[in-house]
């Protein structure tokens, strides 16, 4: 509890984690499933999974593909183990907003519940981006300020509140992406909550040039 009061919101996840599972599976369970779809994963693909927590996504990687998930907090990453999945999982502790993979490694990335969560969300897409391969898709799964609405005094002192709890509902989707100049947005929906929750799918287009390895 002390954490909630320092307001650390990193550390928070050490208390989120033996609870985590039973507040959220089923909450997010629908869109969770619906996220990855959205990737059409294919056998021996590598996705990665900045922020994977107790990885409530591994159930629904299918099979043959290769999963690298990564997590702040050792505490949360100790729940994901047990996690049944088809995939071929490796577990890491890492910080999404430096991550320690080459350029182009990845084929997909999943971005979920992680980027209102991290103290810099634009800093670990371009990490995701960055390690994504030119063709790769990235799914979002995410809660949004609308783009439109404005900072109000009330909402930012709610948003005060809710970053206690470890996440910031008060970030533009905007802001995070900036513009790459090789981002397509395939597909923006809403998946929960009258939309406060998107489901966002993006394209890395290959490099000028390569234009017809698009598909
Ligand atoms: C709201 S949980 C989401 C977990 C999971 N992605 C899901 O969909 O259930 C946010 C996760 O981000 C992790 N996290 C926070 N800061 C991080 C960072 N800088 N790098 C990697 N993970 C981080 C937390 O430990 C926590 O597991």
């Amino acid at each position: 509890l002390l954490n909630l009061f320092l307001n650390k919101p990193l550390q928070i996840y050490r208390w989120w984690a033996p609870v985590y599972d039973a507040v959220f599976a089923r909450l997010f369970a629908q869109p969770r499933r619906a996220a990855i779809e959205r990737l059409d994963l294919l056998p021996g693909e590598r996705l990665l999974v900045p922020g994977i927590g107790t990885g409530l996504d591994l159930p629904y990687i299918p099979t043959g593909c290769t999963v690298v998930g990564g997590d702040f907090s050792g505490a949360m990453l100790a729940q994901a183990r047990d996690k049944p999945t088809h995939a071929a999982v490796s577990l890491l502790e890492m910080d999404a907003q430096c991550l320690p993979f080459r350029d182009a490694t990845f084929d997909a990335l999943l971005f979920a519940l992680i980027l209102t969560v991290v103290p810099d969300g634009a800093a670990a897409f371009r990490e995701g981006w960055r390690v994504l391969k030119p063709g790769g898709r990235a799914v979002i799964f995410d809660k949004f300020l609308p783009e439109t609405q404005r900072l109000t005094p009330g909402r930012q002192k709610l948003g005060q509140l809710i970053q206690r709890l470890g996440t910031d509902p008060n970030r533009h989707l905007s802001e995070i992406l900036g513009a790459p100049p090789d981002l397509n947005v395939v597909s923006d929906e809403p998946a929960l909550f009258g939309g406060q929750y998107r489901l966002v799918l993006l394209r890395k287009r290959h490099p000028a040039g390569n234009e017809q390895l698009d598909t």
